[in-house]
């Protein structure tokens, strides 16, 4: 049996990929740092019976990757498709003041988790399955002209080149890997003055991926499918 699995589920852009995704069929393993108070997967548990696990997973933590995957592993599936969907932003940074912990921290949750996830996955992933990296507009160093959120910009640039570097590993198995920006979206970190709703965002992302073919595999794309400069 095949699931997706989408990580920082239990509210904005991770919990509309669940509602969507199930609304639509698919058996989903939604991901949480504490299942216990995320009311609305519990709900949605409840109205989808055997479609959705909840799954406890605090990125980058060790421990917690290997719970997770021995989770996966328990329950004899493969996944076919991998949404790294959590992510963190340390708002009100001004150049001059950064700090190293909002550096690291932002690391962690936005670059490295991700990619200590799909990697420690990809024996359960299947062949021909999907990674997307929800990535950002902001990570494009080609697009950048301002100094907005720092550490948030440079931990999702490194999420771009561990998407880059993943393609290349799981190439060999037909495993598409692409970073994926949803566009200015109104979440919790999106903001309430966004230009797309979560509904609106998540709707073109998964026509996105639903159309991704190996050839996509180490790009970077809008939620448009457009293509984004490095
Ligand atoms: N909204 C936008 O306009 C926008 C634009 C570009 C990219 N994005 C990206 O889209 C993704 C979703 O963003 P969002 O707008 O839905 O943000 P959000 O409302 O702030 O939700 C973030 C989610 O990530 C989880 N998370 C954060 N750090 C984590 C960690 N270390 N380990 C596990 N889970 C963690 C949060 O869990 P808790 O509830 O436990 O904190 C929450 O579930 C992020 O990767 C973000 O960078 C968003």
């Amino acid at each position: 049996m095949t699931h997706t699995l989408v990580t920082g589920a239990n509210r904005g852009l991770g919990l509309e990929f669940v509602r969507q995704l199930l609304g639509r069929g698919t058996r989903v393993i939604a991901t949480c740092r504490q299942p216990g108070r995320a009311v609305e997967l519990t709900r949605l548990a409840g109205e989808y019976p055997g479609h959705l696990t909840v799954v406890p997973l605090a990125l980058p933590d060790p421990r917690s990757l290997g719970e997770l995957v021995r989770e996966v592993e328990s329950l004899d599936i493969r996944v076919e498709c991998l949404i790294n969907n959590a992510g963190m932003l340390v708002a009100g940074e001004h150049y001059g003041s950064i700090e190293a912990k909002a550096l690291q921290d932002s690391f962690a949750a936005n670059a490295q988790g991700p990619f200590l996830l799909t990697q420690a996955l990809a024996p359960r992933l299947a062949d021909d399955a999907k990674v997307v990296n929800i990535s950002s507009g902001l990570a494009s160093i080609a697009g950048a002209t301002s100094l907005f959120s720092p550490s948030y910009s440079i931990s999702k640039a490194a999420l771009n080149m561990a998407t880059k570097l993943t393609s290349i590993a799981l190439a060999d198995r037909g495993i598409v890997v692409i970073a994926l920006s949803p566009g200015w979206v109104s979440t919790d970190m999106g903001g309430a003055n966004a230009s797309l709703t979560p509904a609106q965002s998540i709707t073109a992302m998964l026509k996105v991926i639903d159309g991704l073919r190996i050839d996509d595999s180490g790009r970077f794309l809008a939620h448009s499918g457009e293509s984004i400069g490095w």
